[in-house]
């Protein structure tokens, strides 16, 4: 696989931002308003999460979505690239707005309301062979949220391996629970799958992991199963490997836990550790991003990643 290509890895998801009201005494009921002490905008979005982390860990990194021509995209665009990932595909879409999300946090729980907006509109069609052909790896997530992408994601990752790409997804949650990923078609052609224990089970459509496991023992693809605090589990020819979660002395928040978990596995598969390393890496660069708030700011690079992992072992 060419390591001549002008990208490591590319990465097509969803990109939004979002605004975050913090410190909120009492949340208002319908008709009222009441003050936050705290507030910020930041980019937000699984998949962005996981680009901007694979490209601090030293991935070379482009990244593909649609964005409106507004003043939210022109902010992420600006966000992405700071991050080192490079943003030339993404097509910016005068006829659609940029997606937001408001998040209300109230004590220890929070509040979502989303406006998926341009990022519903990718269709698998416009990531053309030339995009495909610029990188090593393809990698996506958040797939509910884009419905287009969803309906050609099988043929996307073949025509990918075809050329020459390694694959991987993570799902994230269906937020209408209807779990209809077409799985049995995609995992075909997918080298690497990323969701979290309650997203699997759900899609493979059985009680527990064990039974969900056995469903898909048929299939290549390495299976790496998210799970919290209990660490992860990667299953690949019947053969399964479990981690337990590092222990961290103070965790700020799990945000992007899991796309940083996808961060490092996936940089250390394309640096070409065998893949138990591969399942170490992930599992520390996903403690390392619950000790800053937020999923972006806790990774800065691979040898922070190892500096600060270091210090966690017991
Ligand atoms: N409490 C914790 N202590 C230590 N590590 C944790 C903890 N929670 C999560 N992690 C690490 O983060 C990884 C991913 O967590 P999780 O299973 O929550 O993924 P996820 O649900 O996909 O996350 P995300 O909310 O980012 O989508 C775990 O496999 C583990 O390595
Ligand atoms: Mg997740």
């Amino acid at each position: 696989m060419g390591k001549n290509k002008a990208f490591d890895v590319l990465v097509v998801g969803d990109l939004n931002v979002d605004l975050i009201m913090n410190k909120i005494n009492k949340m208002p009921q319908i008709g009222e308003e009441q003050r936050a002490d705290e507030m910020d905008l930041v980019m937000g979005g699984s998949t962005a999460i996981f680009a901007s982390n694979i490209a601090k860990l030293g991935s070379k990194t482009e990244f593909m979505c649609k964005l409106g021509d507004d003043s939210f995209g022109r902010f992420l665009l600006k966000e992405m690239e700071k991050q080192g990932v490079n943003t030339e595909s993404i097509i910016t879409d005068p006829e659609l707005r940029t997606g937001a999300t408001i998040i209300f946090f109230i004590e220890e729980d929070r509040m979502m309301v989303t406006y998926p907006g341009a990022m519903e509109h990718l269709s698998s069609n416009e990531i053309s062979d030339d995009i495909l052909g610029s990188a090593r790896h393809i990698h996506t997530s958040a797939i509910f949220f884009q419905p287009k992408l969803k309906e050609g994601l099988a043929d996307l990752f073949r025509r990918a391996k075809k050329l020459g790409l390694s694959t991987s997804m993570d799902t994230q949650w269906d937020p209408e629970e209807n779990w209809d990923l077409g799985l049995e078609e995609i995992l075909p052609h997918l080298d690497f799958f990323l969701p979290n224990e309650e997203e699997f089970i759900r899609l493979a459509g059985k009680p527990d992991l064990e039974s969900a496991l056995d469903s898909v023992a048929h299939f290549n693809t390495c299976f790496v199963i998210k799970r919290g605090a209990k660490g992860a589990m990667m299953f690949q020819n019947g053969e399964k490997k479990s981690i337990d979660s590092l222990p961290i002395p103070e965790i700020i928040d799990t945000i992007g836990a899991g796309d940083s978990f996808n961060a490092g596995f996936i940089h250390a598969y394309l640096n070409g550790k065998e893949m138990e390393t591969c399942l170490n890496e992930g599992n520390r660069t996903a403690a390392v991003s619950t000790m800053a708030a937020g999923g972006v700011d806790g990774i800065i690079s691979y040898e922070q990643v190892c500096e600060t992992a270091k210090n966690l072992k017991t």
